[in-house]
């Protein structure tokens, strides 16, 4: 069997190291591995005008943005397939077939659709098309075949969502669609980064953020201004590096290499966390270390997209291309599911038959 990747993101912002972290970093690995048979990346605007229907300027100037993110990040279109979900009708026609095989109170189950209503201010009317997303986001799936669904834990529910649709689509109809297994980030501080306030989520709302498109200038701004331990008063009081957001965003980037040439008094991470703990280690200096590391990290990203933000009709090439593609395979999945449910009479010549023979005797 084949190994098809299929993952993607909502277009409401530009990406940040959170996201980068999370998953970007993840899925240029899994693209360069060789590993995969076809990588399919989506930016879900349809998924994000499900909350965000009033405000389909947002979403259209984050499509770009995404995409930028994207290919500055490694995404390589010549190996992955970028796509527009809105672009695809076959996705949409897809989730109204699969609105039979859920209920309403399955859905209500779901914890992610749960906590978004409690965050979006949905509980007194929710709209019926941000309801049904989970069931959209099947299609988005299963329209590709994917067996491999790199996301964060967020995701979980809708994975167990789209798997459900697909044992029972394949109950009634016949096998069909390709059950999907998800990817989970390998290490925890992959997982989610916190805000650089020490809060649990990087958000935009929130103005905690490091994006991958920050400059140099913003990065070290931010960085110099972060959350720690905030019973670390003076340099040598010892500190917590639990919860302390400069040490997990360095759990999350530092490689040893970066110790060798930043912070040549210490090996690695774990010789720093220790004088950290004991006391005697500066915010201030791990903070300038983190900023050198981030920079490392960062700057071919943005000298990258320095040079597809030159060549904007190109990027939009790459979208077109990408999502040209993707719709090709969209439409052999429908036509599957299609002979699957019966209701492809135009193709069906014994249906044909069937009926001249039942009409023939009379
Ligand atoms: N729900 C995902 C998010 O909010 C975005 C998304 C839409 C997605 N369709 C998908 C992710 C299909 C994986 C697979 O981040």
């Amino acid at each position: 069997m084949s190994k098809i990747i299929l993952t993607g993101d909502r277009p409401t912002g530009r990406l940040h190291i959170g996201h980068y972290v999370g998953s970007l970093r993840r899925r240029v690995e899994l693209q360069n591995s060789g590993e995969f048979d076809k990588i399919f990346i989506m930016i879900a605007d349809a998924q994000a005008l499900t909350d965000n229907f009033d405000n389909p300027e947002k979403v259209r100037q984050n499509i770009v943005e995404v995409a930028l993110d994207y290919l500055s990040a490694g995404i390589d279109p010549a190996r992955s397939h970028i796509l527009i979900q809105s672009q695809i009708p076959e996705l949409t026609e897809l989730t109204f077939y699969y609105m039979n095989l859920v209920t309403v109170s399955r859905l209500q189950r779901n914890p992610t659709v749960k906590s978004e209503i409690q965050m979006r201010d949905f509980e007194a009317s929710i709209p019926v098309g941000f309801f049904c997303y989970p069931i959209s986001q099947a299609a988005d799936i299963t329209a590709f075949h994917a067996t491999t669904v790199p996301v964060g834990e967020d995701q979980e529910p809708m994975l167990e969502q789209a798997r459900e649709i697909v044992r029972k689509f394949n109950s009634i109809y016949g096998e069909t669609l390709t059950e999907p297994e998800i990817l989970l980030p390998e290490t925890k501080a992959a997982m989610r980064l916190p805000g650089t306030d020490g809060k649990a989520k990087m958000s935009k709302s929130l103005g905690n953020c490091i994006y991958l498109s920050d400059t140099e200038a913003d990065v070290k701004k931010k960085v110099m201004s972060m959350f720690t331990d905030p019973d670390h008063l003076r340099v040598q009081d010892p500190g917590k590096v639990e919860g302390n957001p400069v040490f997990i965003y360095l759990e999350a980037f530092a490689k040893d290499e970066h110790f060798a040439e930043y912070a040549p008094d210490y090996q690695n991470l774990a010789e720093m966390e220790e004088h950290y703990k004991r006391g005697g280690l500066g915010d201030v200096k791990v903070k300038k270390f983190l900023n050198n590391v981030l920079q490392e990290t960062l700057s071919p990203i943005r000298a990258k997209r320095a040079e597809y933000e030159k060549d904007i009709p190109g990027v939009y090439e790459i979208l077109r291309e990408g999502t040209q593609i993707a719709e090709e395979e969209a439409a052999k999945t429908l036509s599957e599911v299609k002979a699957a449910m019966k209701i492809n009479y135009f193709d069906d010549k014994a249906l044909i038959e069937e009926q001249m023979k039942k009409y023939s005797g009379r």
